[in-house]
């Protein structure tokens, strides 16, 4: 079976709850410690094995695609000055990785915005990764970890996988929440374990949630979750939900969630991405003495 090389990075909201600070700068730019929030997240999908990046945005994320492309005018300047270690450093993209974007057009939902990535992602299976959602790159493998172990288990089997991690009752609402087919619930464990799940519920009251089990935003799909997405009417907030798609491929074909392991930081909060911030620069403070 082929290794799934194409991931999906939809970058297409506005970052209303990132306010003011989204004004001007997509949120996906924001630093976390020294670097943009979504560099750490095309990290995680590299290291996962994924070779072509698709970004979907709209006209005011032109700056995401020029953060992963070349300045040339700067590089020059920089290597002018003897400064090569610094150009280098910024052309850290491997040679075999592509980033690419293409536009969502109208803003009609996470689904519409993966749905948008299909003429480039073509016949293949792919990932997504929303990129508010950045996995503690300090304490994990990306090479073995989450994604790249969800992309193992896809290959065994051909089950498509979204990873979940177990949130406190008051942030339920937040999520997409699991139900898993076998258990009400299940221990988290340190590792990844991967487990068959019944269904999904899009953003439920506290009551009504099947379980803790909130969708962490790391999905890989077999491709024809694109025929349901295709199919998919708007929900829930008036928009197209990819959960509804998953909860339609669940009746046709397996699907399973993987257990996290290590910690995730909500970027596109406020309050979480001022606590990121801060353990982010930490971390890379640390490092530096
Ligand atoms: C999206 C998904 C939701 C998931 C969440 C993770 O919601 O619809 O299922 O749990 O991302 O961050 P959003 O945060 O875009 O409203």
């Amino acid at each position: 079976m082929k290794k799934i090389t194409h991931a999906v990075i939809p970058v297409a909201g506005f970052g209303t709850r990132m306010l003011p600070l989204s004004k001007s700068v997509p949120k996906e730019l924001l630093p976390l410690g020294n670097r943009p929030a979504i560099h750490y997240v095309v990290e995680e999908a590299i290291a996962a094995g994924i070779k072509h990046i698709v970004l979907v945005g709209h006209a005011q994320k032109s700056a995401i695609e020029n953060y992963f492309d070349i300045n040339a005018e700067l590089d020059n300047q920089l290597r002018q000055k003897g400064k090569d270690a610094l150009a280098d450093s910024l052309n850290w993209l491997p040679e075999d990785v592509t980033v690419s974007m293409i536009r969502q057009g109208k803003p009609l939902g996470l689904g519409h915005a993966v749905l948008a990535a299909r003429p480039i992602i073509g016949e293949h299976d792919f990932a997504v990764l929303l990129p508010d959602v950045v996995l503690d790159p300090f304490t994990t493998d990306m090479a073995t970890d989450n994604l790249a172990f969800m992309i193992a288990a896809f290959a065994k089997d051909k089950h498509s996988q979204i990873l979940v991690n177990e949130v406190a009752d008051e942030d339920v609402h937040k999520y997409g929440i699991a139900q898993l087919s076998d258990k009400s619930d299940i221990e988290q464990a340190d590792i990844n374990a991967s487990f068959k799940v019944a269904g999904f519920v899009e953003k439920p009251n506290l009551a009504d949630a099947p379980s803790k089990l909130a969708v962490v935003g790391r999905y890989v799909f077999s491709n024809q979750i694109f025929d349901y997405l295709a199919n998919t009417r708007a929900s829930v907030g008036g928009e197209i939900q990819l959960t509804d798609a998953i909860d339609a491929l669940i009746s046709q074909y397996g699907v399973n969630v993987t257990t996290m392991r290590g910690d995730s930081y909500d970027a596109g909060d406020m309050r979480s991405y001022m606590q990121a911030f801060i353990y982010f620069a930490e971390q890379q403070l640390k490092d530096d003495k």
